[in-house]
Order: structure tokens, then sequence, then C-alpha cells
């Protein structure tokens, strides 16, 4: 589809007031600088939910639903990007450019690493259509050529080198993850005679594979390593194509093999999707709930899957707001779904399997009450206090007066009066809940934490002399923060929204979202003097730190000289006090 121009964007963003956009569905009422409502998108009686007309942005501080006005139209509208793009252009009395509509996209400058990605799948495909032997075990595991070809599966040679040749970039080759180097100089291939899995991305870009040996090689299954493309905590193998086969989503099956989710598929169940061979992670729990309301895992009978069942439930409760159901289906032992859905009235059975899976609130109980003898009030004590955390953790919405409800029951209690114990004390336990990883905090990196200023009061940007030096500075997301400060500094009266719109394909745009979201704590100055170091140390570093170390050695000779004058004496006070944050922040 063709691209709309960053320039019309922005020119709609300036149009647009967000405020107004939001109270014509939300009636908003002024809050400080701000304006409030009850939360559109969670289930609220008081007012969490603000709109910043400056920032041209919305929070919610009870579920975390954030974004700009185009963000807010496609969640409140259900709209899909360039639907939202039209609401607001009609709004404005705006023209999405003729040319926008007709022209090919015009684009980011084309990425060598999808370039590569792109070439590796045509191979890998091209070389199974030639293979007879691979399509015969497909056959014998039930895929048919159409299901194959929905999924892109291919085929890697047994060679060392037979896409290194094919592969003119082989640098980009490498960092996409499809070549490893040599200690020697050269290239060589790292899947050989292998089942190829293309991973895509929700856009259907493929980012990495998965390969099955087809040989007796000691690693059943090889991902791609982490690349730039590429994480594995964050993606789910299958997202793409469940969302090509359904155009709604009630229910997402998490399943954990790549041949669990394509036999599922063969079999009519077109919205399973695997995790790439690693727990799930908050990360995956959030990208499957923006698709659906229902997430069902699949895990072995076994103990193994029960501790894993346990862990996904640390993850999903968090994120448990408004309908959004979690259950669990256990396997029988010995069988996955694969092997389920192909057995005897397969489709039959894995459909009653899902049918009987049990809610996440009934794991969590078991969870809870392992090990207690709740006939003893010691028991049914203890009990209360190891679900605090947990009743603490949950939004207060449908899931946790359910599981206070359930709790009530085997506490022999009132709901009531469980209700009011655990509102008297304030998460004290919630270190407990952050222990059992209930929890996924992300970290707060100098580079997040200068954006968040900026985001704060973009005219900070003004005072960076030297963003290029922050290009060159080693460290994730150093470049974007680079341009963002340039960004700013360069149009003034631009919002955080219009700068954000620019990022909406890039892979770290949530992150970025949830920087805009909040302002960090602090007056206006120091968060202005947070920002001048934070950004002077990412830029300079080192040259920085130490011609501040020297002229604080210098300021301290002087001293032992002689009293210092006034002016000396305050550089020297705000130098030790630079070093001492410097220490404390870096540890
Ligand atoms: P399984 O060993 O259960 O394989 O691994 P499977 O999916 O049933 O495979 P088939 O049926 O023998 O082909 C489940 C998942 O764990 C990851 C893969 O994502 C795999 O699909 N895994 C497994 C690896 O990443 N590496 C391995 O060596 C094995
Ligand atoms: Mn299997």
């Amino acid at each position: 589809m063709a691209r709309i121009p960053q320039d019309f964007i922005d020119q709609l963003l300036d149009r647009t007031d967000i405020v107004s956009l939001v109270d014509a569905r939300v009636p908003l009422k002024k809050s400080g600088t701000d304006y409030a409502a009850c939360c559109p998108f969670h289930d609220e009686k008081t007012p969490s939910f603000t709109v910043s007309p400056t920032k041209q942005f919305y929070y919610c501080f009870g579920c975390g639903a954030h974004g700009t006005a185009i963000s807010f139209l496609m969640e409140y509208d259900r709209l899909e990007f360039r639907d939202a793009v039209d609401v607001l252009a009609q709004n404005a009395g705006l023209e999405i450019p003729e040319d926008a509509q007709t022209q090919a996209p015009s684009g980011p400058p084309r990425d060598p690493l999808f370039d590569a990605m792109n070439l590796a799948d045509r191979f890998y495909q091209t070389q199974l259509r030639r293979n007879p032997d691979v399509i015969d075990y497909l056959k014998t595991r039930g895929v048919s050529g159409a299901m194959a070809k929905q999924y892109g599966l291919g085929f890697a040679p047994d060679s060392w080198d037979a896409l290194t040749r094919q592969l003119r970039d082989s640098a980009s080759g490498a960092r996409a993850g499809l070549l490893i180097e040599r200690d020697g100089g050269g290239f060589f291939d790292r899947f050989r005679n292998r089942l190829m899995f293309p991973i895509r991305d929700t856009r259907g870009r493929t980012i990495a594979f998965g390969g099955r040996t087809l040989g007796d090689d000691k690693a059943k299954y090889l991902n791609s390593p982490e690349t730039p493309l590429f994480h594995k905590s964050d993606h789910m193998y299958g997202l793409f194509e469940a969302r090509q086969a359904m155009r709604d989503l009630p229910r997402l099956l998490v399943v954990e093999g790549y041949m669990d989710v394509i036999a599922l598929a063969q079999h009519g169940f077109a919205n399973a999707v695997a995790t790439l061979g690693t727990a799930t992670t908050a990360s995956h729990l959030t990208t499957l709930f923006r698709h659906t309301e229902e997430v069902v895992f699949c895990f072995d009978g076994d103990a193994a899957g029960v501790r894993a069942a346990r862990k996904a439930l640390d993850q999903s409760l968090p994120v448990m707001r408004g309908a959004r159901r979690v259950r669990f289906l256990f396997v029988p032992e010995g069988e996955d779904p694969d092997s389920m859905v192909r057995g005897e009235d397969g489709t039959q059975r894995f459909q009653a399997a899902i049918d009987a899976a049990r809610p996440a609130s009934a794991v969590l109980m078991e969870a809870l009450t392992d090990g207690l003898s709740l006939d003893s009030p010691d028991g049914r004590a203890t009990l209360i206090e190891k679900a605090r955390p947990y009743v603490n953790a949950l939004p207060p919405e449908a899931f946790r007066a359910e599981l206070i409800g359930e709790l009530a029951q085997l506490a022999r209690l009132p709901a009531d009066d469980l209700r009011t114990m655990y509102a008297r004390t304030p998460s004290t336990s919630s270190a407990a809940v952050d222990k059992g990883s209930t929890q996924q905090k992300t970290r707060v990196t100098p580079v997040s934490r200068a954006l968040s200023l900026l985001f704060a009061d973009s005219a900070l940007a003004e005072r960076v002399r030297d963003s290029a030096a922050l290009r060159e500075a080693d460290t994730p997301g150093a470049t974007i923060l680079a341009e963002a400060i340039e960004f700013f500094a360069q149009t003034p009266n631009v919002s955080v929204s219009q700068w954000l719109e620019r990022y909406r394909e890039h892979r770290f745009f949530d992150r970025l979202q949830e920087l805009a979201a909040t302002t960090p704590p602090g007056d206006a100055e120091s968060r202005a003097q947070e920002f001048d170091e934070t950004v002077a140390r990412l830029g300079s570093n080192t040259a920085s730190l130490a011609s501040l170390r020297r002229r604080y050695d210098e300021l301290v000779a002087q001293q032992n000289r002689g009293p210092l004058d006034a002016a000396a004496a305050t550089e020297l006070q705000q130098i030790h006090q630079q070093l001492r944050r410097y220490r404390q922040q870096t540890g």
C-alpha cells in the first residue's frame, strides 16, 4: 500500500486537536494542565485516563493505554492506520495527497537486512520445490502443499555455502543471522540440511528463521540468533499467518512448536502461535492481547508443563484487564498438539480440550494452595497472605473480583472482609510479586531517561550543542535520541505526537510511546538539569567526565592553598554534585 508522506501526517496532526477529538467520544474534564476522564479502554469508577494538550498524547494510569491522536482512533474506533488517517483528514478538511494513493511507496530507504531475508526466503522455498525428499517428509507429517505455501516453508540444502553464494552482501547476511563469519575470514551458511520456517513480523516481513534438522544433528531445532530485526522474547511464530487466515481473532492458542502451529492450521485451528523456544514473556502477552481477548496456553501435562504454565500465568496477571481471559490446556502425557490433532478424531478431541481448558484463576488457586492445609486457621491465614501480592498486582476488575470470590470461599471469610483486608495494607508485599517475576520491569537506561525528559519538555532540545556526538555513543537508542533532539531543536512548537508518528513502523515504537506517556518526577528545572547531564554523559561520556574530574582536582588543589572566591566555590560544589550523581547512576 502506498505510504502516506510524513509531512502530510505532520500537517494533519497540526490541524488536529487530540483534546477535542477524544472529547467528542469520551467527555473530558480539565484537570491541571491536562484533561481527564474515566478510561474508555478499561472499567473504572475514578478517572485515570488523561489527555495532554501539549504532548498531543493520551495516557491511562490505570491500564497503561497510550498513544497519539491516530492511535486513539485506531484503538477506540478500531480502525486501521490508513482509515484513522482518512477520518482525521476529513475532519481537518485535508485531502490525502494524490500521489500517495497511486504511486509506489517512496518508503524509507531499503534495509539491507530485509533484503537479505527476502532473498534467503525465496532461495529456501525454491530449494524445497526442487527436493522431492523434503516434500515427502512434509507429507509424512501431514502437511499439505497449500499449508507449506501459506507458511512459506523452505529447505536449506546440506551445504556450507549454498546461501552464501547467493547473497552478494555477506556482511548483511551475517548481521541478519543467515551466515556466520569464519575466524579466518569468509562466511558460511548457518542453516544446513534443515526444513525452514520463516518467522514473520505482523506485517508479513520475514525477520528470522527456525530450522528443523532433517538429519541427525543434535540440535533438532535451530533458530536465528538475536539480530536487529529479531528479538525472540518479543516475537511469536504464526501470528502474521493467523491474522491473515482469520478476520477476527476471538482467541489465540499458544503452543510450543513450529510443527504444532502448522498441524493445527492444517486441521482448522488457524489461530495458533508459538513462542520461540523461550518461556512466555510480558512482551508476548502484550502483543497477544493486542490481537485477541482470550489466550489459551497449551502446555504438556507433566511437571515441567505445570511449571511453565505458572510462569506464563505470572506474566499474564498484570495485563488482565477488561474482558481479557487466559486459560490453560494441558496436553496428555507423551503427546503434543501436533500428534493430538492428527490422531483419531483429532479435531474433535482438540476442540473438546480447548473447551475444557482451565481458567487462570483455577490454576492460580492451585499454585497458592499447594502444600497448605485449608482445614486449619493457620493454613487459611497463610493463603490470604500468599495471595496478597497477586491480588494487588491485578487491575481492579472482573478477574480480581473472581479471584477474591474464590479466595473467600477457601479462606471461609466473606468476600467483603477479604477486600478490606487487602485494601488496608497497601501492597507492602509487592516485592514478593517482583521476586516471583510477576512483573517484568523495563530497565530505565540513560537513553530512555533522556527521551522521557525531552518528551516532557521538548524545548530542552535547544540546549544540546553537539547532538552528533550522541550518534557515536555505543548505546541502543542513542541514534533515536539524537534524531529527537535535532528534530525538536529544528522545529520548535511541534508536538511529541508528531515526532512519534515518524516511528510508527519502528521496532521501538511501543517503547517510545511508553516513554512519552509519563512525565518524570521533579520540577522543570531539576528535569532540565538531569537532561543536560544525561545527554552530556552519553555524548562525550569519557571525555566530559575526565575534564570534569580534572577541573575538580584543580579546584581542590586551589582550595588547599587558600579560600576560594564565591564563583569557584559554587563551581566546585556543582562539580562535586555532578560527580556524585554520576557515581550513583552508574552504580
Ligand atoms: P519439541 O522438541 O517438542 O519439538 O520442541 P516438536 O515441535 O514436537 O518437533 P517435532 O514434532 O519433532 O518436529 C518444541 C519447540 O521447542 C523449540 C522449538 O521452537 C520447537 O518447535 N526447540 C526444540 C528448540 O528451539 N531447539 C531444540 O533443539 C528443540
Ligand atoms: Mn512434535
